[in-house]
């Protein structure tokens, strides 16, 4: 399936709650049983997006949409004061990776990416782009102007 299939897909679905079990069957997504995946349209405002933590109730990680971005947005919580912020795409050959529950996966060539987004097995080499976070009281800022070189 092109990229960009792939992209309107999301983007279809986006501002929901999906529920995605299969078995690596059809999608590629090698999904731990049934994994509920919660996608949100955030708003871009001076290059930062703005979460609510709310938004974690019963997830522990949840995509953020925007048609700003080159693709989505994969926030993980580590615990309540570590969140981290990952561009959805390989570094390998830019196709977007899925979230399994426990690691992040590419379907076109079987990279993996821990939570953190540190490869975990090739053939990409680098990691995925994370961005700054600033943890407030409520809410998690990410900003898309900061990439963690890593
Ligand atoms: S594009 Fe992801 S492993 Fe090749």
């Amino acid at each position: 399936m092109p990229n960009q299939t792939r992209r309107n897909f999301i983007k279809t679905i986006s501002g929901s709650t999906v529920a995605l079990c299969c078995g690596g069957v059809g999608m590629g997504i090698l999904m731990e049983g049934c994994t509920t995946i919660k996608q949100i349209n955030t708003t871009i405002t001076n290059n930062k997006i703005t979460v609510n933590k709310t938004e974690f109730e019963g997830n522990k990680f949840i995509i953020l949409n925007n048609d700003q971005l080159q693709t989505p947005i994969y926030l993980n919580k580590i615990n309540e004061q570590n969140y981290a912020a990952l561009l959805m795409l390989c570094t390998h050959k830019n196709c977007d990776v899925k979230p399994t529950g426990s690691f992040l996966t590419c379907p076109c060539h079987g990279s993996e990416f821990d939570n953190d987004g540190k490869v975990l097995k090739g053939p990409a080499t680098a990691n995925l782009t994370a961005y700054q976070t600033q943890i407030k009281e409520t809410t998690i800022i990410i900003d898309i102007n900061q990439a963690i070189k890593s």
